[in-house]
């Protein structure tokens, strides 16, 4: 395999000029994003009301779904445990701190609609030419695996998880397995082409032993890829308010601290691309996508990602805020639920022009024909 070779072409790049932000609101050091690494700009929408093209909006966050033939979703681990009115694991209890009910499923999978849409319809940036055999890390519904079994139909996708929340009907050439992707990887030395994980910092806490796990695994020549959104909030025109004045801001700083205290980092993907390097991998690349928060876009691709983002963003705040927040730093849930009346009103304001921004990291295993 040849060193990367794809570029996508950005949504929402119009005729405006990638930019640089101009201010970093609520955010210290290490803020500047690698102006050569974004692919997107994005023009604020003097209206900014939440209309959107019809078409546009199906166009953008169409899945297809459709799949051939269907295989049974293998698990004996069916369990579940109850609180804060949610529901969560009860493989490994207490080890992901977000749930795994509908509500949560659902919100997943408009994450995995927005972000496929944001990267113009691709599920991987490194070039991968007829992978035989892919993983997937912390899988969730499994959407991603079985949208990557329908576009590699020669491929066998494996996703793990410690939620059995997969589908029963899948693609015949998608399998997932319960299991934590922290533990001891069974998979045979230069057995996979390709190991994926999206959305997983804060699952993991042990990035660089996952990542010598995936090389060890990699077939010479196979590919690792890490997509994470990075909890930082820009303004590029000063729009919105500084730093917590933010209502945002200060829930994700909040909830950042509640991951904290149980031994995850939420911006531990800041590092991804050195730790790929550390790890051994070569052809390491970063892309980086602004995603915006809310109908302030003027081009109607960011626009209808920005609704999306927006929504998925608001229905999160109780599942990713309450555990943290309540477990790790000791609030109440009416506490919790009291911020949550500001956070929500500073989401609601398009005048605020903030987005945050999506990474890919992919590195190679060296060798390979
Ligand atoms: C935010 S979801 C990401 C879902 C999926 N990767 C996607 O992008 O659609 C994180 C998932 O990681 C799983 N998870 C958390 N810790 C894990 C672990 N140690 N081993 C396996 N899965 C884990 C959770 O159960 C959850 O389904």
């Amino acid at each position: 395999m040849g060193p990367p070779a794809n570029s996508p072409s950005p949504p929402g790049s119009g005729d405006a000029a990638v930019a640089s932000p101009k201010s970093a609101v609520g955010s210290g050091n290490g803020d500047e994003l690698e102006a050569s690494a974004v692919q997107n700009a994005i023009e604020a929408d003097d209206t900014a009301d939440d209309h959107v093209d019809d078409s546009a909006s199906d166009a953008a966050y169409e899945s297809d779904m459709n799949s051939t033939g269907s295989t049974s979703v293998s698990s004996s681990v069916r369990d579940y445990v109850f609180e804060n009115n949610r529901r969560y694991h009860k493989f490994q209890e207490g080890r992901y701190l977000l749930p795994n009910d509908d509500a949560e499923q659902e919100r997943e999978d408009m994450k995995h609609a927005m972000c496929v849409s944001l990267c113009s319809g691709k599920l991987h940036m490194c070039p991968l030419e007829n992978p035989q055999k892919i993983l997937d890390l912390g899988t969730g519904t499994g959407i991603w695996c079985i949208d990557m079994g329908d576009e590699y139909p020669g491929a066998e996708v494996i996703g793990l998880d410690l939620s059995p929340i997969q589908p029963s009907w899948v693609p015949p050439n998608v399998r997932f397995m319960i299991d934590d992707v922290e533990t001891e990887w069974v998979d045979p030395p230069n057995s996979l082409d390709y190991v994926h994980g999206r959305h997983i910092c804060m699952t993991i806490k042990n990035f660089p032993r996952l990542a010598a796990q995936a090389y060890t695994a990699l077939k010479p020549g196979g590919w690792i890829e890490l997509q994470e959104l990075r909890f930082k909030i820009f303004c590029d025109d000063g729009s919105a308010p500084e730093g917590e004045g933010y209502g945002y801001t200060k829930f994700i700083n909040l909830a950042m601290a509640g991951f904290r205290s149980f031994g995850f980092d939420p911006l531990v993907m800041e590092n991804n691309k050195n730790m790929l390097i550390d790890a051994g991998f070569v052809n390491v690349e970063e892309k980086i996508w602004k995603v915006p928060i809310g109908a302030w876009p003027k081009d109607r691709t960011m626009k209808t990602i920005g609704i999306y983002n927006r929504s998925l963003i608001m229905d999160g705040l109780h599942s990713v805020g309450i555990k943290p927040i309540t477990k790790g730093l000791g609030w109440s849930e009416q506490e919790v639920e009291l911020l949550l009346v500001d956070v929500r009103k500073a989401l609601m304001d398009a005048s605020n022009h903030v987005y945050y921004t999506f990474h890919a990291v992919y590195g190679q295993k060296p060798g390979g024909s």
